[in-house]
């Protein structure tokens, strides 16, 4: 396969990034981001198909991308993720095989979800060898707005991707280094965090919490419109400094929001810690636009007792050479319809 184009679909934008080559020496060909209206798209569904079509057509007439196979991703509290153990077997049998060990953790019928099982480690079961792994579990309904979106924008979806995955993938090439890794991306609605032990993810969580948690408080409380509250945020972040008396309202209500995020972030890390005795994490790899926050790395750093670092925007692939010169936080905000592209080889 020569070229994937992979297709995020944010809360505020559509991002579609092809990747050439994505399964030998990655390189980035085009990228394009087409903003969406608010209320389009909520947690990563689509609600308004035509809106989000009219939307892709955009991208697609300004990206110029070579392709219409698009490789689409999902995320939201609908994907669900449970430890499992099953028998040893080849990697498709236990794939075929995912229906019948799982019936009673879903909350639906098991053909209205897409399984997906990482293996993890060999152990011994009541009944012989198992492969004890990650099952993880997607409500198929959630994503058939957003396909619909897609085909009707003319484009063809040739595959669908869990983003906790897929970022991993894209910020951790080649699996990263050995050690347990935190990978954090911090989006307008969600949190992903996924925790990675010598390149395998061991565990994933996704929080519905964002950056525009923040900037609704902002509205809501003080009664701000959402263009000055999103700026208040940008602007003061979480200071260091005390803030000057008019800035103090917006200050306190930043502070309160988000540190509750970043303590919902630092008790999914102890609560995987806490349950494998032994493990320590070696550092977050923090993304996302929410992660752009001033303060945010440093307050999750100092909370958790953990490292912060960082991601690479698009995991260091190569960019284009006309397109160099964006800015970080545009290559950041590309790195999950990149991490999809890459997934899109299967
Ligand atoms: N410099 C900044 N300071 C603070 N917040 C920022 C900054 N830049 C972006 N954000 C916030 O990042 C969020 C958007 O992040 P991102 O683009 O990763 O989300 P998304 O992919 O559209 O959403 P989701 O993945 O949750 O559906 C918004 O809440 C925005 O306000
Ligand atoms: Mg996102």
């Amino acid at each position: 396969m020569s070229s994937l184009v992979g297709v995020d679909i944010g809360s505020a934008s559509v991002r579609a990034v092809e990747v050439r080559s994505p399964d030998k020496r990655p390189s980035i060909v085009k990228y394009a981001e087409v903003p969406l209206p608010e209320g389009s798209v909520r947690r990563g569904e689509v609600l308004e198909i035509a809106t989000v079509a009219t939307a892709l057509k955009r991208l697609w007439a300004n990206g110029k991308f070579s392709t219409k196979e698009v490789v689409l991703g999902m995320g939201g509290p609908r994907v669900l993720s449970r430890d499992l153990a099953v028998p040893r077997a080849p990697m498709d049998q236990i794939r075929e095989s995912l229906p019948f060990h799982v019936q009673d953790l879903l909350p639906v019928p098991v053909n209205e979800a897409l399984l997906d099982f990482y293996p993890i480690s060999e152990g011994s079961g009541e009944n012989g060898p198992v492969v004890n792994g990650l099952l993880v579990a997607a409500i198929k309904e959630a994503v058939n707005a957003n396909v619909a979106a897609v085909t009707r924008a003319g484009l063809r979806p040739v595959g669908v991707d869990l983003i906790p995955f897929a970022l991993v993938r894209g910020l951790l090439p080649n699996g990263g280094s050995r050690g347990l890794i935190a990978v954090v991306s911090i989006g307008a609605n969600t949190t992903n965090v996924v925790l990675v032990q010598d390149g395998v993810p061991h565990f994933v969580r996704i929080i519905p919490a964002g950056g525009d948690d923040i900037t609704r408080a902002l509205v809501q409380r003080l009664q701000l419109s959402p263009g000055q509250a999103e700026t208040a945020k940008r602007e003061l972040g979480l200071t260091q400094s005390p803030p000057r008396p008019e800035h103090r309202p917006a200050a306190d209500i930043i502070f309160e929001v988000a540190g509750e995020q970043v303590n919902a972030i630092r008790n999914t890390l102890a609560y995987f810690v806490n349950a494998k005795p032994g493990t320590s994490i070696e550092r977050i790899v923090l993304s996302g636009g929410g992660s752009q926050l001033q303060g945010l790395a440093r307050a999750l750093s100092d909370l958790s007792g953990i490292p912060v670092v960082p991601s690479e925007p698009v995991g260091g692939a190569v960019l284009p050479r006309e397109k160099v010169r964006a800015t970080r936080e545009q290559h950041d905000a590309l790195t999950t319809a990149y991490a999809l592209a890459l997934g899109g080889v299967a």
